[in-house]
């Protein structure tokens, strides 16, 4: 991919921001829908897809395995799949970008299938640790060959007489889960994956909408372990995305921290893995209502609806980190303008994100001018009840949640917070600053 210039952006203290906030398609089931849609045999229809950098990465890895895939109008996509035995050679690398999740869903998709492919990304996925999927992937036969540590650019040999396997994944990593349960598709006889984090479920739900043999059994000792048969024809299906509770985190946060806000979320996906930060914020003392509650695609979503509110710090439970990982970032921004501590625990895989997250916020906060403690594992925020000083340029490390939450905390600051690079947002959210303009908030 070739590095294209930083744009730096400004976020100014705004006043109240009111309306309406129509965020993006999920990210995790839009890429699950693209590459379960390339698995099955005939035509998926999707509506709703987040059309993100990150995902068009996918859309177009799906093509160089031999899938048709073809946007019809704005967020409809249909995608022609060839079946679990179909996919042919890629003739060129797979470019991921910024991704870290198509990336390794992928590897997963093919790792039973006799090809190869190459796998590159930008220079923040080739710091990202892949040995945590590659190595669980040689069980099934594949091989690979990697840069030293398991890093990209690095080849993917997959095997033309796969195995089942019993596996436990000990990262607590849907990516990692996900990528073995598309890999069991291809090896005959049941998989399975066992996991003691309860980590986010749209792979199992979804390989359930596709036609494919899931067992989900809970187990006493906590998490649970999910049976894939392989070797099955997966029918196509009709998708409609939700909108992301990640992306959904930002406006959300914007209403909490700037006095007199009220904003409206529609049709936002509460799956019960996902919304930690929902409750950490409503534990927070944060004015949050879910109205209309329903059932879309499998999955639940509903409105929410934020006012503006006194934030309380918190201790945030580490067990709740699998169901907001990507939270944490504008989690803090939300506790360094509550008054009084939150400390949050059990992060270590914050620091293998698209940038060391927990350093990127703590440096980030430091140069607003909030207390900050680093721990290995976490963080210890100190807030400053309303009053974050800001007036500083934030070094983001290609990484869209830093600059999202510096951007959204600008719009609360005494002085203007500055982002080094706006330009990685758009690996995740199209249209987040003219979305923040529209409800009033000052950025550009
Ligand atoms: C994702 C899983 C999480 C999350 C990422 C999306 C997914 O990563 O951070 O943004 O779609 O499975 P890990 O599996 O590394 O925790």
């Amino acid at each position: 991919m070739p590095a294209t210039l930083p744009v730096p952006l400004t976020a100014w203290r705004s006043g109240p921001l009111r309306g309406e906030a129509a965020v993006p398609g999920d990210k995790s089931i839009s890429h699950r829908a693209l590459i379960l849609g390339a698995l099955a045999v005939g035509k998926t229809h999707i509506s709703g897809l987040l059309e993100a950098a990150d995902i068009l990465n996918t859309a177009q890895s799906m093509r160089q395995f031999g899938a048709e895939v073809t946007r019809v109008s704005p967020g409809e996509w249909r995608v022609c799949g060839k079946g679990v035995a179909g996919w042919g050679q890629p003739d060129a690398p797979l470019d991921f970008g910024n991704s870290g999740t198509g990336a390794r869903l992928v590897m997963g998709a093919m790792a039973t299938a006799p090809i190869s492919a190459v796998f590159t990304g930008d220079e923040s996925l080739q710091k990202r640790p892949m040995e945590r999927v590659l190595e669980p992937l040689t069980k099934f036969g594949a091989t690979y060959d990697a840069q030293e540590g398991g890093l990209m650019q690095l080849t993917l040999r997959g095997t033309d007489r796969p195995i089942c396997i019993d596996y436990e994944v000990r990262v607590a990593s849907a990516q990692v889960k996900s990528a073995l349960l598309l890999g069991a598709l291809g090896a005959p006889g049941l998989t399975r994956i066992t996991q003691t984090a309860l980590t986010r479920d749209h792979t199992e739900r979804m390989l359930s909408a596709f036609g494919a043999k899931v067992s989900v059994e809970p187990l006493e000792r906590g998490g649970e372990c999910i049976g894939v048969m392989g070797e099955v024809e997966l029918h196509p299906a009709a998708l409609s995305v939700p909108r992301d509770p990640s992306s959904a985190a930002f406006p959300l946060v914007a209403a909490l921290i700037v006095p007199g806000s009220e904003v409206s979320i529609p049709g936002v996906l509460l799956n019960p893995r996902r919304i930690g930060l929902i409750e950490t914020l409503l534990e927070m003392g944060a004015h949050i209502s879910i109205a209309d509650r329903r059932e879309s695609g499998g999955e639940e979503i509903g409105n929410l609806i934020a006012r503006y509110s006194e934030l309380q710090g918190v201790h945030v439970p580490p067990e709740r980190a699998p169901s907001m990982i990507d939270e944490y970032p504008i989690l803090a921004i939300a506790a360094a303008n509550a008054s009084g501590r939150t400390v949050m625990r059990g992060l270590e895989e914050l620091r293998v994100k698209e940038s060391d997250r927990l350093s990127a916020i703590v440096n980030g906060l430091r140069a607003c001018g909030a207390l900050v403690e680093e721990l290995e594992d976490g963080l210890i925020i100190h807030g400053c009840c309303g009053e974050v000083p800001g007036g500083a340029t934030i070094a983001t490390h290609m990484d869209h949640r830093i600059a999202m939450s510096f951007l959204t905390a600008g719009l609360a600051s005494a002085q203007a917070i500055c982002v080094d690079d706006s330009s990685m947002i758009s690996t995740s959210f199209p249209g987040f600053e003219s979305l923040l303009r529209d409800l009033g908030g000052r950025i550009g």
